[in-house]
């Protein structure tokens, strides 16, 4: 019998030699913690349906983001859950605004040690929890809701934002949110991290129990996020971002978007972030607690995939436990 030259298993025999040759590795440096923070709660509240993760006061938060800078992780991502929400979502803009406060803390606290995201969005906001200004058609109007998020950017990046990240799929975001933050003083100091392929998708239910979202009259988001049937549209998506002014782009979910990720990646060259968003961290965390997977195996493993296809950096809710594990 005989056999080809090139032996693959031959590289595979010790775990030295497959670290030598591994072509990607993840490190605490790719890792981005999604934080929640909620006005008028004296302690924490646990997410039942996001095990390990917190609605967070102030001083929690801040406790937090501590342990964060103390395990290396470079960033955090911010999300407010308000006490007072609205038709136009207005406590996005407040300077007092629950984000607000909580930028200004960190940046006390944290200097330059730890890059703050913000979530730019309005449906955690608006009392009928879409993301932008619904009509009397029951629609959300795209152009009447550019002028929200230019609002919101400029009261982040007055509180102290490195990065503001729209969410909200509205077309013309992100030209915007550049115009406002320039006119405003913040040209070189505050990048944009545009959530450009973002998905309607069912992986976001537990998202919505942490920031006390519903969609009033049983609504969706499939009108202004795209179709999973797509990934094409997701290039145009990036493209027109990128004219209009993203420091760097991001595909979210992640898992089941690896081909999103990659194509992403082969196409575009500036910064790619992907969003392991909180429906797949909660089906991990839900077959390890009953013991049907390796929790700790399987999150290293997800996390390498999503960087294989090409992300420079992961928003994930593992992003605390992985730096431990890395550490
Ligand atoms: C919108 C926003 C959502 C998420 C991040 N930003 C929810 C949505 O679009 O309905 C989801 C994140 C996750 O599921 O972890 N502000």
């Amino acid at each position: 019998m005989s056999f080809p030259t090139h032996r693959p298993r031959r590289l595979r025999r010790t775990g030295a030699l497959r670290r030598l040759v591994a072509e990607v590795s993840l490190s605490v440096d790719d890792l981005v913690a999604p934080l929640f923070v909620r006005e008028g709660i004296s302690s924490p509240q646990p997410i039942d349906s996001l095990p390990g993760v917190s609605q967070h006061t102030v001083e929690s938060l801040l406790a937090e983001a501590a342990r964060l800078v103390e395990l290396g992780v470079p960033g955090l991502i911010l999300f407010g859950v308000p006490a007072r929400k609205d038709p136009e979502g207005s406590e996005a803009w407040n300077p007092d605004g629950i984000v607000q406060v909580a930028l200004r803390e960190l940046r006390r606290a944290h200097g330059s040690d730890l890059v703050l995201m913000a979530d730019l969005c309005v449906d955690e906001y608006t009392d009928h929890g879409h993301c932008g200004i619904v009509n009397h058609a029951g629609e959300v109007d795209n152009d009447a809701t550019l002028a929200l998020y230019a609002n919101a950017a400029v009261a982040q990046a007055r509180a102290g934002a490195d990065i503001v990240a729209p969410s909200g799929m509205m077309d013309g975001q992100v030209g915007a949110i550049r115009s406002a933050l320039d006119a405003d003083g913040h040209a070189a100091s505050v990048s944009i991290l545009a959530y450009s392929a973002k998905y309607a998708s069912s992986f976001y239910g537990p998202f919505r129990d942490a920031v006390d979202v519903t969609i009033a009259n049983g609504g969706d988001r499939k009108g202004y996020q795209q179709d999973f049937h797509n990934v094409r549209e997701s290039m145009t998506e990036i493209r027109l971002d990128i004219a209009e002014g993203a420091d760097m782009i991001m595909v979210k979910p992640a898992l089941s978007y690896l081909d999103v990720i990659a194509r992403a990646r082969h196409e575009f060259d500036v910064p790619l972030a992907a969003y392991h968003v909180s429906g797949e961290y909660a089906m991990l965390k839900a077959a390890a607690a009953n013991g049907w997977i390796d929790g700790e195996l399987a999150a290293v493993e997800i996390l390498t995939s999503i960087k294989r296809a090409g992300a420079d950096f992961i928003l994930t809710y593992l992003a605390a436990e992985i730096a431990e594990t890395l550490g």
